[in-house]
């Protein structure tokens, strides 16, 4: 069995299905151009302090730029013999360059390298997020600037509550979207330090210089604990919490959406490209992708769980346990990448239906605080008030009429301060212009606020 880098140490080979059970490469192939970037980073380290020679450091960098290539083209043959990717491509290494690719791994061990692969893969996956993120917000506040004036019914408990702008609803979401961008952001310091150096658990003998590798990968720290640094999996723990958060959000954006696409409310059309039809019923539009979103949320919740699980129980340092972090932080990546790039399209083309989100706004007397505050000014206590406006409440709901549609005889004999000037308030409209603090669903406010988040660096 001499395909394995330490079989010299066994006196038999392991059976096919342990060879299976144990290789990472079928599902690791993406951290290539990573470990190659890794590899790199060492040699040049590995040359300036004398370890290898400047001629063994320049035929790396060239044997790597080939291997490079045949990965791009899809040419290197990944060999399951050589478990991982960091094997097979030391193995082709040397095929390339022979004893200055062997000179590669000294001071090094897979258990560093390893996690120096995945935090500058997850890095990238960071910044690509963060950016989709700022994507979404820009679609959704361009959305809102256009929808600042539309009202439409807010819910508590899925009643009709009060009314609300439309824009305000979307840029709810943008709120929720920039608190994800935030918890990235900040994820994103914890895994922008350097592993490498720790070698297999308690550092090198070699006289490394850890910062200078650090610097040259742009890392903003060296891990201040070899024990540690190959061995705890925190950093990805904490994106799949932040990824977890991310398609919550887009979880409850899509129950909205499919709310308001069902033909029972039609608040809003999405675009067909993200609908499908049915197999039987010929007069179906489905809104598949937002109930896709909404499912997915829950395999990117198991991968926090299970990443959450592997740790729990593992002593320091290394464990071949830690194999496992890669299928599940790789899809949670993968999902709300695809996620949020549909969503950055579907959100830019959903079709607005003011009239009937305003005929649901009228319904439900959405304005029934409005009135009690009217009365509130008028010197009456909220709680007599509140009091007053539910019996004008119980009496339009036995005529079937909402509170705008009784006559000021109607209205006074529930209270007589009220005046003429109540009217005004009843109205929609008057009800949201008047919410025009900071927070608030006005029409001037959700501009402001709209634009604040246009302004917002993408
Ligand atoms: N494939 C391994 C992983 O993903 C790489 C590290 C292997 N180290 C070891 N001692 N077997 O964790």
């Amino acid at each position: 069995n001499k395909a394995q880098a330490w079989s010299a140490r066994f006196s038999e080979p392991v059976s096919e299905l342990v060879k299976r059970y144990t290789a990472s490469i079928n599902f690791e192939q993406r951290l290539a151009p990573f470990d190659i970037q890794g590899s790199l980073a060492h040699a040049d380290m590995l040359a300036a302090i004398g370890i290898i020679s400047a001629d063994d450091n320049a035929a790396i960098q060239q044997g790597m730029a080939q291997i490079l290539k045949e990965i791009e083209s899809n040419t290197l043959a990944w060999s399951i013999d050589l478990e991982d990717v960091h094997l097979n491509i030391e193995k082709r290494l040397v095929e390339l360059i022979g004893d200055a690719g062997k000179r590669l791994h000294t001071g090094r061990s897979r258990n560093d390298q390893v996690a120096t692969d995945i935090r500058l893969w997850l890095r990238h996956e960071i910044d690509l997020a963060i950016d989709l993120l700022q994507q979404l917000r820009h679609k959704l506040a361009t959305l809102a600037l256009e929808h600042a004036e539309t009202i439409l019914p807010g819910f508590t408990h899925l009643q009709v509550a009060q009314p609300v702008t439309f824009g305000h609803h979307l840029l709810a979401y943008a709120e929720m979207f920039g608190r994800d961008a935030e918890r990235l952001a900040d994820c994103r310091k914890r895994v922008n330090r350097l592993p490498l150096g720790a070698a297999a658990l308690a550092g090198t003998s070699y006289p490394i210089d850890r910062e200078r590798v650090a610097a040259t990968l742009g890392f903003d720290e060296v891990c201040r604990n070899s024990l540690d640094a190959v061995s705890d999996r925190d950093f990805a723990i904490e994106f799949c919490a932040s990824a977890a958060l991310i398609m919550t959000h887009i979880s409850r954006l899509s129950e909205e959406l499919v709310l308001w696409m069902s033909p029972r409310v039609g608040f809003i059309d999405l675009a067909d490209r993200f609908c499908t039809g049915s197999s039987i019923m010929p007069q179906k539009k489905n809104p598949d992708v937002p109930e896709l979103a909404r499912g997915k949320t829950g395999r990117v919740n198991g991968h926090l769980i299970a990443l959450l699980t592997l740790m729990k129980g593992q002593p320091l340092a290394y464990n071949k346990d830690n194999q496992e972090d890669k299928e599940g932080l790789f899809d949670a990546a993968d999902t709300i990448r695809d996620t949020l790039t549909i969503f950055v399209d579907m959100v830019g083309g959903i079709k607005v239906k003011p009239e009937a989100m305003r005929a649901a706004a009228l319904q439900g007397f959405a304005t029934a605080t409005d009135l009690a505050d009217y009365l509130v000014k008028k010197g009456i206590p909220f709680r007599d008030a509140h009091e007053t406006v539910a019996h004008a409440v119980r009496a339009c709901e036995d005529q079937g009429c909402d509170l705008a549609d009784l006559s000021l005889e109607q209205l006074q004999a529930f209270h007589p301060s009220i005046e003429q000037d109540v009217f005004s308030v009843l109205t929609l409209e008057g009800s949201v212009a008047a919410r025009k603090h900071i927070g608030g669903t006005a029409p001037e406010r959700v501009k402001i606020e709209a634009q604040r988040v246009l302004d917002s660096g993408r």
